[in-house]
Formats: C-alpha cells, sequence, structure tokens
C-alpha cells in the first residue's frame, strides 16, 4: 500500500515536471516500471481503451474537469474498477494527463 503510494505520487511528480518542461516524452523514474510512458502512441491507445472501458458505470468524464493531482488518485481506484493492467493503466493515465486541467 505506502508503495503504491509511492509510486502513484513519483508518477505525478515526474509528470508535472514533464508538462512544465515540455522537452521530454517519456518519464523516466529510478524503477522503469513505475515510470508513465508519455508517448503519443500511449496516449492514442489510452485513448480507445478510456472510451471502451471508462464508460460502463459512469458517462465519459471529462478529463480536462481534474488536474494532474485529482487524476493520480481517481485513476488509482478506476483502473482498479475497470479491470486495466498495468500497460492499459498507463495508456489511460497518459491520455487523461495530456488533457488534465493546468
Ligand atoms: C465498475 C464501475 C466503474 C468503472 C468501470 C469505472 N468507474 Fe469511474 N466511477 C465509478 C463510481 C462508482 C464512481 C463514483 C464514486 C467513486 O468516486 O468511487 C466513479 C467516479 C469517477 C470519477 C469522478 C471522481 C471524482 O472524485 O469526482 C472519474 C473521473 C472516473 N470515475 C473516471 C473513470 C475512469 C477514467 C475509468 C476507466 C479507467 C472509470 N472511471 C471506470 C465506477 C466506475
Amino acid at each position: 500500500m505506502n508503495k503504491m503510494k509511492i509510486v502513484i505520487s513519483l508518477i505525478v511528480m515526474s509528470s508535472a515536471v514533464v508538462f512544465t518542461a515540455c522537452s521530454h516524452k517519456t518519464v523516466s523514474t529510478p524503477k522503469a516500471a513505475d515510470a508513465v510512458s508519455l508517448s503519443t502512441a500511449s496516449i492514442t491507445e489510452g485513448e480507445k481503451t478510456y472510451k471502451i472501458n471508462c464508460g460502463k458505470c459512469h458517462e465519459l468524464k471529462d478529463p480536462s474537469e481534474y488536474s494532474l493531482k485529482e487524476w493520480a488518485p481517481i485513476m488509482r481506484s478506476m483502473a482498479r474498477k475497470a479491470h486495466l493492467d498495468d500497460i492499459q493503466k498507463n495508456n489511460v493515465t497518459a491520455y487523461v494527463f495530456s488533457l488534465a486541467k493546468k
């Protein structure tokens, strides 16, 4: 559980850096498995996965209604609800982060 919290905060921190720096598309953290790939391919795949899996229980939410900080815990619980695997979770996270409220 604690490890999960650290992973999520790493994701949020690294992504914040990427968005402000606007130079790299892939986030690397000390552990490769913790990185969120923000490549265009991930975002494109994430959008598809989002549209298929994230409107089952409620209307599809508008990614721009939430900030990165809000999305991190939401994705943690929603990825579980939607039974996303790690890659799908990465891609959906990349998609919502790319549109998140600034
Ligand atoms: C199994 C049903 C289910 C699936 C699948 C699901 N959600 Fe949800 N979602 C909920 C429920 C129930 C709530 C409201 C209660 C809550 O926040 O847990 C919710 C709330 C939300 C909210 C609002 C949170 C807030 O705090 O305002 C967002 C955003 C969201 N979901 C995004 C997603 C995304 C993205 C996916 C796909 C990865 C997804 N949901 C898949 C059931 C689901």
